[in-house]
């Protein structure tokens, strides 16, 4: 969700505005997205990487999820949403920490929709857990597949993402979901995060229903091998 600096910085306000503005973004955005029928949404709210910026920039940021959740908490509940932590939850201040943990418990039965606030989350830092798990389980190499680390990432259990969406004019991935965004659909606006609304959201889901989804594949055209060669040496690449 970036762009929320720059948003404020054109109106004169302060960053932190500009970070309020954007959570003030996020319920609609959900609300539409849950009309589409879309399963599972994962937002980017703060990176490992974040802590480096000004002290109260921080804080203003952590206070604001730490209110997102006492505000729309029994909304969400009531409309179906599971909430989901992505991130190291321990690093977090002991407030927010309890109150993602409320969240994420009193709505852990809700199936409409999987909302993940990726919070001190990192792509890098999710694939290192995935495999400090698989070692402490004892794993053998020849049963470090794609699928044991995959399964063991902070989003084991769910499909990889569709459409990956990037507010704010960057062009990059910042270090989200680097493994599950493999194949994913990349969407690029130059819109500010705070002025994403549903008119964004149509759009952004229109375009991605014009992609062509290859996976490496031919379209069309049926595998007469196995699947993917590793390292086998006799493959043409992807
Ligand atoms: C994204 O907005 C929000 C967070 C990273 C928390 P930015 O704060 O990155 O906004 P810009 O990029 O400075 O406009
Ligand atoms: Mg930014």
């Amino acid at each position: 969700m970036d762009g929320n600096g720059r948003w404020a910085q054109a109106r004169n306000l302060k960053r932190a505005d500009g970070h309020r503005a954007g959570a003030e973004a996020i319920r609609p955005v959900i609300e539409r997205l849950g009309e589409y029928g879309v399963g599972v949404l994962t937002l980017f709210g703060f990176s490992t990487e974040n802590w480096g910026r000004p002290r109260h920039e921080v804080e203003a940021i952590l206070r604001l999820g730490g209110e997102f959740i006492d505000r729309y908490l029994d909304d969400f509940d009531r409309h179906g949403v599971q909430l989901r932590h992505l991130g190291e939850l321990d690093a977090l201040p002991r407030g927010l920490r309890a109150r993602v943990r409320r969240a994420v418990e009193r709505t852990r039965r809700n199936d409409r929709m999987i909302v993940n606030f990726a919070f001190n989350y990192g792509g890098r830092a999710d694939i290192v857990a995935a495999v400090r798990r698989l070692i402490a389980e004892g794993t053998t190499p020849e049963e470090i597949t794609e699928e044991a680390i995959a399964s063991r990432l902070a989003t084991g259990d769910l499909p990889e993402p569709d459409l990956l969406i990037r507010t704010g004019g960057e062009r990059r991935l910042s270090n989200f979901l680097l493994w599950q965004s493999a194949y994913a659909e990349y969407y690029f606006t130059e819109t500010f995060w705070p002025d994403f609304n549903l008119a964004c959201v149509d759009e952004a889901l229109a375009e991605f229903s014009k992609r062509q989804r290859r996976f490496g594949l031919v379209p069309g055209e049926a595998a007469d091998g196995e699947g993917p060669h590793r390292g086998a040496g006799d493959g043409e690449p992807a």
